[in-house]
């Protein structure tokens, strides 16, 4: 009786009245469809891509563009022994814990054109997204809970804090505050304050750990290559898998733009149109869809011409991005999983939760659990996981989304997961210090000098295998 009862309801209400509520039903779902057409023709993002994809096509012809010639890849005892000259092994123990806890320090002397660059990029992205350049309010209100004016209907409200420039550069409380001055007494240090003068670009700084014993290495891009050629024994290429959402993808291009120690371009996959190379440069590929969605690569095969080549010809490993972020996309995530099933020396870098409202129960239901059963998995199997956690968010997560993918939100998340992972002793990489006040574009995703932190951390780990 209960089977259909959309076809209970036209019987009751009579034949002629049907075809009225056929015709209304009709209607509007011409209505729906057509502001979901509406929509996509007037979002300024997909029109943007479906240009440049539409560029993409016809300016660039992929046959004749040079890439790593494999011919010149040296032996592999070569190999291994110019891994084995170059590799180093931190000092540091407790890892994981001890190297992601530490704070940004500003080079001195500062970078001054790239802290102007910085800036303009950072505005350029605004104005292009319809996210507020100066989101201070004249009444000196501040906080996630107070909205800065609306300047475009292309991006969700934010929050308004303080001008980094004013008298005023103190936030008395970051959910519900007034802007104040900094003195003596109040020094704005109090754990619900927010001092907009301290948010750092982590290009222009080093990252020191609280605990001082523990030196990490700062990788150069051959040490990297040491690294990642070390995983690889018996016979078999290692093979590091970046899965998740867009904070994977992002550090998969950390890892890319380290290896070819190239911030410009060093992530261009083979066939860029000029077009796009224009707009795809340096941090852009990192924020702006056409950017890492045709310009950056998603493999280190699909590198465009490396000068001399990636690791001076002496790569032994593969990686890639594999974009498996929302909970629609987890049982393809499973089948991969299967797929790679007894790959020796496979590992898998996995990160999603954002797009699962960070609850930790269903990514682990839809997501982890039915992947860890295929896999048999045990801290002896192939392939290896390793965990990363979301990272903290920035001041322009438009308040909306805190409930679910604020800081408190974030945090619990990362407790449920940690106590998951240890019964399958799953390391984790915790990038909430990484991140804490440091300059966001968005909110949400972070440029170079925070996503190749990510990779270093990540080999710095490795190293110790
Ligand atoms: C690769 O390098 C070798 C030796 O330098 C050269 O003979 C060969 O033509 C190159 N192949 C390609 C496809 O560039
Ligand atoms: C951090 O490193 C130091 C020295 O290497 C070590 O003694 C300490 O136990 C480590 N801390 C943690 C949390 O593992
Ligand atoms: C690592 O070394 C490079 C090259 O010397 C430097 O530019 C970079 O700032 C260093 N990274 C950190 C996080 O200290
Ligand atoms: C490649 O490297 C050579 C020698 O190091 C240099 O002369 C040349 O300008 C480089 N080319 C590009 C495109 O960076």
């Amino acid at each position: 009786m209960r089977e259909c009862p959309v076809r209970e309801l036209l019987c009751s209400i009579g034949p002629h009245k049907r075809f009225y509520f056929s015709l209304v039903m009709a209607s509007m779902f011409c209505i729906i469809f057509y502001n979901t057409y509406l929509s996509t023709i007037n979002n300024p993002e997909l029109q943007e891509l479906l240009y440049y994809q539409t560029q993409q096509r016809n300016e660039c012809q992929v046959n004749g563009i040079a890439t790593e010639n494999e011919s010149v890849v040296k032996e592999k005892q070569e190999i291994v022994e110019w891994t084995d000259r170059l590799f180093t092994r931190p000092k540091c123990a407790g890892l994981l814990q001890n190297i992601t806890i530490g704070k940004w320090k500003i080079d001195e002397p500062m970078n001054e054109d790239l802290s102007k660059e910085l800036k303009k990029i950072h505005q350029n992205y605004r104005k292009k997204t319809g996210i507020p350049i100066h989101p201070w309010r004249t009444d000196h209100r501040c906080g996630y809970r107070i909205l800065a004016d609306r300047v475009s209907f292309s991006w969700p409200r934010i929050a308004s804090f303080c001008d980094p420039q004013s008298s005023r550069p103190c936030c008395s409380d970051q959910l519900n505050g007034y802007c104040v001055p900094v003195t003596k007494e109040l020094t704005c240090d109090c754990p619900n304050c927010i001092d907009t003068r301290k948010y750092k670009d982590a290009l222009l700084a080093h990252w020191t750990t609280k605990d001082k014993r523990c030196s990490w290495k700062n990788f150069t891009s051959l040490e990297a290559c040491a690294v990642l050629n070390r995983l690889s024994r018996h016979e078999n290429k290692a093979h590091v898998h970046f899965i998740g959402d867009s904070l994977m993808r992002n550090m998969f291009l950390g890892i890319t733009t380290l290896l070819t120690a190239n911030r410009k371009n060093g992530a261009w996959r083979k066939c860029v149109s000029d077009k796009l190379k224009k707009l795809c440069k340096g941090e852009n590929l990192f924020l702006m869809r056409p950017c890492h969605d045709l310009a950056a690569v998603h493999n280190l095969h699909d590198l465009q011409e490396v000068n001399g080549s990636l690791c001076n010809n002496h790569r032994n490993f593969e990686a890639e991005y594999n974009e498996y972020g929302m909970p629609s996309l987890a049982a393809d995530f499973v089948k991969f999983a299967t797929n790679v099933k007894g790959n020796e020396n496979s590992y898998f870098v996995v990160g999603v939760g954002l797009h699962f409202q960070c609850n930790a129960e269903k990514v682990i239901k839809m997501f982890l659990e039915p992947a860890i059963r295929e896999l048999d998995y045990s801290d002896t199997s192939w392939p290896r996981l390793i965990w990363v956690h979301p990272l903290s968010i920035g001041l322009l997560k438009p308040p909306r989304y805190l409930n679910t993918q604020g800081d408190v939100a974030i945090s619990q998340f990362g407790v449920k997961m940690e106590k998951y992972l240890k019964d399958y002793r799953i390391p984790a990489l915790d990038f909430k210090y990484i991140t804490k006040g440091v300059h966001s574009y968005d909110g949400t995703h972070y440029g170079a000098g925070v996503n190749i932190m990510k990779a270093q951390i990540l080999l710095n780990y490795l190293a110790t295998l």
